[in-house]
């Protein structure tokens, strides 16, 4: 390594996250039941071009190829999702079958060298459940806990970090205040009581996990904003911040790590009945004690109730294409009383969204200050990566200089941050593959692979060369 490098920590964890419906395909192999993304996939209009998960980048099939792909670009560790629809095909009864391919995985990845690193829901719920009521009911925590259970209990003996959920926010108010994402719901109150039950699952499940397992490392993946008022000297601006702030980090976070939902958010969405949903106990599961949180970063957010002169931002998961922003972007909000995000006229991706790495590194300070610090926990970065239009040269070849740039921009702010003392432990780029990006279909590309969808080819892109040499390294080129 040359002096100028810059170093990571020893024991740095590199590598590349997926999730079960993005990527797998299969969609009704080896008894696989329908999720909520299989059902919301068929309703028009739902998804681009009616795209759907049914065979994705054929993962379920081609997991060898893919784990030894990793393994050529020098991967440590590999963060995955098991689809609850295939474990369980009507949410409560084991499916051998299915719950086989994950195992096939995990020995593939230990026989690789590479850390497996599971995610329990990432947001295909099983659509008996969501027949039942889905998140807005509360028994869905309960059967949560037991998926989680059945996981550790065919995979706990090789599989050593667990993350219970990928973003609760996506799937509570995308989900059911927005209807962008699966299933497709706009009730608000549906969506509170989601993003609570969602977080009692986490709770259940953590808790049982524990109690099989004291080794094991648990942990919950959170997408997280830097939330700044337009006008600092605005107080409605301020305002506006504040709520978002409330409503996408500290709604999540505050009874996680402190038992309790922050008073300002509670009275924001007074109206809505948040606090009938609580019952005793919720809050103490809730805040069983993490071994590490997973922090999933794309962009912060510039906040204002004044719309004039100013163009709206897509909130994360959404994006700016037309036709699609308007209702993305002010309804997830369930109670944020106008604000809404604009941009600041920096470089945006694909998607519409900002590059702001500088936002990377003021979240991982206040994390580090506020709640993962006093917790004595560390934080991983779960997810953080960009959708950039690709060209493709004639091999196939994506010399995604853009990408790597934002790869690379976010990773100088990951080394700052430790540098100021945040323990940051790993970074996990999204994506390894191009794959489903939800309401997007395959319009978007996140992969530092490039997938192929007629032949299934993997190329890997120049972001991936980059990332591979840099993870080989454990240090940022000067
Ligand atoms: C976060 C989600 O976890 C992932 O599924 C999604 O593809 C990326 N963001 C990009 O939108």
């Amino acid at each position: 390594m040359s002096s100028t490098q810059r170093p990571f920590p020893e024991d740095f964890l590199w590598g590349t996250a997926t999730a079960a419906y993005q990527i797998e395909g299969a969609a009704h192999a080896e008894g696989r039941g329908d999720s909520i993304w299989d059902v919301f996939a068929r309703l028009p209009g739902a998804v681009a071009d009616g795209h759907n998960g049914d065979m994705a980048c054929d993962h379920y099939r081609r997991y060898r190829q893919d784990v030894a792909l990793m393994g050529r670009l020098n991967m440590k560790a590999y963060r995955f999702s098991t689809s609850w629809a295939r474990c369980m095909p009507d949410g409560v009864t084991p499916n051998p079958d299915g719950i086989a391919f994950y195992s096939r995985l995990v020995d593939e990845l230990l026989a690789a060298g590479i850390t497996p690193w599971l995610t329990l829901y990432h947001w295909d719920l099983p659509q008996a459940l969501e027949d039942n009521g889905g998140w807005a009911n509360r028994d869905t925590a309960y059967r949560f806990a037991d998926y989680a259970a059945l996981m550790h209990s065919v995979l706990g003996d090789r599989v050593r970090i667990w993350t219970t959920l990928n973003e609760p926010w996506c799937s509570a108010f995308l989900g059911y205040a927005a209807g962008i994402h699966a299933p497709g719901r706009q009730e608000p109150r549906a969506a509170l009581a989601a993003a609570h039950h969602l977080l009692l699952g986490h709770g259940l499940a953590a808790a049982e996990l524990r109690r099989r397992d004291t080794e094991a490392s648990l942990g919950i993946t959170l997408n997280l904003t830097v939330s700044d008022p337009r006008d600092p000297g605005s107080e409605s601006d301020r305002d506006a911040a504040r709520r978002i702030d409330g409503q996408f980090n500290r709604i999540f976070l505050d009874p996680l790590f402190r038992g309790e939902y922050p008073a300002d958010v509670l009275a924001d969405v007074a109206h809505l009945g948040m606090a009938d949903l609580v019952q005793d106990g919720d809050l103490e599961l809730i805040a069983t004690p993490l071994d590490l949180l997973g922090v999933n970063y794309y962009h912060g957010e510039s906040l204002t109730k004044d719309l004039a002169g100013a163009q709206e931002q897509a909130a994360p998961e959404t994006t700016s294409v037309p036709g699609q922003a308007t209702r993305a972007v002010a309804s997830p909000f369930v109670a944020a009383d106008g604000a809404r995000s604009v941009r600041r006229g920096l470089p945006v991706t694909g998607m519409g969204w900002e590059v702001q790495p500088e936002g990377l590194r003021r979240l991982l300070n206040r994390l580090h200050t506020e709640y993962t610090g006093p917790a004595g926990i560390p934080i991983y970065i779960t997810e953080n990566g960009a959708a950039y239009d690709d060209v493709p040269d004639a091999t196939g070849f994506v010399d995604d200089q853009d990408r790597l740039g934002f790869f690379a921009a976010h990773l100088d702010a990951v080394h700052r941050a430790i540098a100021d003392g945040v323990d940051v432990r790993g970074y996990l780029a999204w994506s390894l593959l191009d794959n489903f990006e939800w309401s997007f279909g395959y319009h978007q590309r996140f992969g530092m692979v490039r997938v192929d969808y007629c032949t299934q080819d993997r190329i890997p892109k120049a972001s991936a060369l980059w990332y591979s040499s840099v993870a080989s390294g454990n240090a940022l080129p000067a």
